[in-house]
């Protein structure tokens, strides 16, 4: 018993040893928008980083010196792969020989709007036929609470494997914004909660190696809920907005000059703005992993839910006001009317679709008959509704032929004086047309 205690006392005083001076081997389980820049901070604070993926083409890209995340140059790739300090593979054998495991596999929803955990439990399966004693595991893919301890942990401890002994357990939700040119991986706080007190210590130990701000939480649980909370937060709000947008449309208001005033107070207000609607493979899903979690305790999420109803109603929004907009203006029905999309991305100056409501707006248009184009100056090709499009170019002699210029990505680099010129009007959802003066009379905004 004595001697058992020790050698996982020794295991545990090991794995603090090779964090601390970088000698631990750092493996990243799925490297995407969250995996792939974690890796790269990881390798250059100095540890060797072994990225795993399911995608063979990915692996191949990336062994090249090339990346596909808009965050990470080729030239960071590059340096890391030819330095050996980050290789990627396919063959999960290879986490035998890693200190570390760092899991940011997706976490999507299934076709009913329930959480779909099973590219979690996938890598987890992979991993816990080769793990090492003494390993650190830590989540990192956003989740509900209890993933962690309810999934994960019985999981790696088949066959007599102990937590706090054999393996350490944590949890740290990813909180990285692609595209933000302020916040990434290494600046943005940490939050970390383990299954145990030394778990946690670990998991701190090995994130302070390379990013500054750690805030650890009591447990896995906390962490998990840290992130919902955060991304609950942007739901609700951003509902709340879209939804104001709806009642200043009734009142005959403009809900930018509103939110523009409000935001001059300087304590108890934070802007949020209205769109078109949600997007991105965070704030759209993640509040739904939390409402699922409570309905299985007997509670109704009501915040969530009438966020997720007003947000997603707002492409329908969007349609309306453009059938509004060509019988006022034009006397035109949407039927045959030539409509221009720019911007197919999420967000700006980026170029994940994923859940971008210009997509849904772009069905619905096309539902209602109307010719849709779009523009994305990031996004080359989309695949929706069983046919790839490809982005038209973006010429005066376009803008002039085609009844309605639609703004749902303020993309910022956009010529927007040049777009209103040109077109024969513009509805603009993301009022990006702001610093436009010539030709306002064109632009109608949400
Ligand atoms: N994208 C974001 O902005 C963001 C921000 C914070 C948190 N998150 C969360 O991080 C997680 C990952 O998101 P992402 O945007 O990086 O996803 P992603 O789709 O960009 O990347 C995930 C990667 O995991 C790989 N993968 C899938 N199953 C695997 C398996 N079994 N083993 C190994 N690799 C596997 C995929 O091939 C892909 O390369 C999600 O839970 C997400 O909610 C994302």
């Amino acid at each position: 018993m004595g001697q058992k205690t020790n050698r996982s006392a020794g295991a545990y005083k090991t794995l603090i040893k090779k964090l601390q001076d970088h000698s631990a081997k750092s493996a990243v389980v799925g490297l995407g928008y969250v995996g792939l820049p974690l890796s790269m901070e990881l390798a250059h604070g100095g540890f060797r980083v072994t990225g795993f993926d399911i995608s063979e083409s990915k692996i191949k890209l990336l062994n090249s010196g090339r990346s596909d995340i808009d965050d990470v140059t080729h030239d960071t790739v590059q340096r890391a792969v030819s330095s050996g300090r980050f290789k990627a593979t396919t063959d999960f054998k290879q986490i035998s020989n890693m200190d570390t495991v760092s899991i940011c596999v997706p976490t999507p929803l299934s076709k009913t709007k329930d959480p779909d955990v099973s590219f979690i439990l996938s890598a987890v399966n992979n991993v816990k036929a080769y793990l090492k004693r003494g390993a650190l595991v830590v989540l990192e893919s956003t989740t509900y609470p209890g993933t962690t301890e309810d999934l994960i942990l019985p999981l790696l401890q088949e066959g007599g494997r102990k937590v706090g002994k054999d393996f350490f357990l944590a949890f740290s939700p990813e909180r990285v914004d692609p595209g933000n040119p302020r916040y990434n991986t290494k600046n943005t706080p940490r939050v970390v909660g383990g299954t145990t007190a030394e778990c946690t210590k670990a998991a701190k130990i090995f994130y302070e190696q390379t990013m500054p701000n750690i805030h650890t939480v009591s447990s896995t649980r906390a962490a998990e809920m840290v992130k919902l909370l955060e991304n609950t937060f942007r739901s609700v709000n951003i509902g709340l907005v879209n939804e104001v947008a709806l009642m200043c449309d009734r009142l005959n208001l403009d809900v930018w000059e509103i939110i523009d005033a409000a935001a001059t107070k300087p304590f108890g207000f934070m802007p949020f703005y209205p769109g078109p609607g949600l997007g991105g493979h965070c704030i759209p899903i993640d509040p739904h992993y939390l409402s699922w979690k409570l309905k299985s305790l007997n509670y109704y999420a009501r915040f969530i839910e009438l966020a997720g109803d007003i947000n997603s109603s707002m492409p329908e929004w969007v349609v309306q006001r453009i059938v509004s907009m060509l019988n006022e203006r034009f006397a035109k029905a949407l039927n045959n009317t030539h409509i221009l999309v720019l911007g197919v991305s999420y967000k700006p100056d980026i170029k994940d679709v994923r859940e971008s409501p210009s997509l849904d707006v772009i069905t619905l248009l096309e539902k209602m008959g109307a010719k849709v184009v779009y523009n994305d100056p990031f996004v080359q090709e989309i695949a929706l509704n069983n046919a790839n499009r490809k982005s038209v170019r973006l010429t005066a002699a376009l803008l002039k032929k085609t009844d309605l210029t639609v703004i749902l990505t303020h993309h910022s680099t956009y010529n927007y004086q040049w777009i209103v010129d040109h077109s024969k009007a513009v509805f603009d959802t993301r009022n990006a047309t702001r610093s436009v003066r010539k030709n306002r009379d064109k632009i109608e905004l949400l």
